[in-house]
């Protein structure tokens, strides 16, 4: 069996983080079948938790090595304002700079990020009831080993800690390990709709749900 450990984040482990968040984001699989390059969304996604937020991310290591994490945010109407305010000015001078390989995958992913937008398929969250949120991810190699679980009790006592009331989280019916880890951790489909934002990538449409859960 691999030696396992759930320990606080570090700033040394930024690029490890970045290189399993790209690999994991389409519903566990790399991000490149849906974007021509992986730092547009890094950046604008990513860069909030090891930048504003690192203290509350922990990270799941095997055999020494740094295998998955779970990124925390105690209040997302700050972590939407300081994304919207800070990252992104970042992100689109280096879209206008040609920093970023944009083409074609690009583009249609926002068309369908706006349509879906537009056609209010994400769904939405009472944020005064479940302020935090969570994105939990982990190398192919390094799932089944009761990391999730670990990083997900660990998030939760933090948060319990700080006397945060609800956390809840997005995800998809195509993510079946992560929706049954939520399940078993307590969380409940909060909202759930029907949406084709990931076009021909998945047969059919995609179920977005909104998980959430109480902090006791
Ligand atoms: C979702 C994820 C974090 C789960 O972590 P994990 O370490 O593999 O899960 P654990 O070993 O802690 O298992 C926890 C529970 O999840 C469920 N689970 C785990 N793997 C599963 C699988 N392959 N199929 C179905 N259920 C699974 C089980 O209920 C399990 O509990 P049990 O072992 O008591 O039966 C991990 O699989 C992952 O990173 N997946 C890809 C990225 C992703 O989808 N992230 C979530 C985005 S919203």
């Amino acid at each position: 069996m691999p030696e396992t450990l759930i320990r606080p984040y570090r700033t040394a482990d930024r690029a490890a983080l970045f290189e399993i968040g790209g690999d994991t984001a389409l519903f566990g699989a790399p991000i490149e079948a849906y974007l021509d390059d992986r730092r547009i969304f890094l950046d604008s996604f990513y860069a909030y938790y090891t930048d504003y937020e690192p203290e509350h991310i922990w990270i799941a290591e095997v055999d020494g090595q740094v295998g998955g994490f779970i990124t925390g945010c105690t209040d997302t109407a700050t972590q939407e304002r300081i994304t919207r305010q800070k990252l992104m000015p970042v992100v689109w001078r280096r879209a206008l700079t040609f920093q970023y390989r944009v083409g074609w995958k690009t583009l249609g992913y926002i068309y369908r990020m706006i349509r879906t937008g537009l056609l209010h398929e994400y769904p939405e969250v009472d944020l005064s009831e479940y302020p935090a949120h969570l994105h939990i991810n982990l190398r192919a190699n390094c799932r089944g080993l009761g990391l999730g679980k670990g990083l997900m009790q660990a998030w939760l006592d933090q948060l319990r800690e700080l006397g945060i009331k609800g956390v809840h989280l997005g995800t998809t019916d195509q993510n079946v390990a992560a929706c049954k880890l939520y399940e078993k951790m307590g969380f409940e489909i909060l909202a759930a709709r029907k949406s084709r934002m990931w076009g021909r990538l998945v047969d059919g449409p995609v179920e977005i749900r909104t998980y959430g859960r109480r902090i006791e």
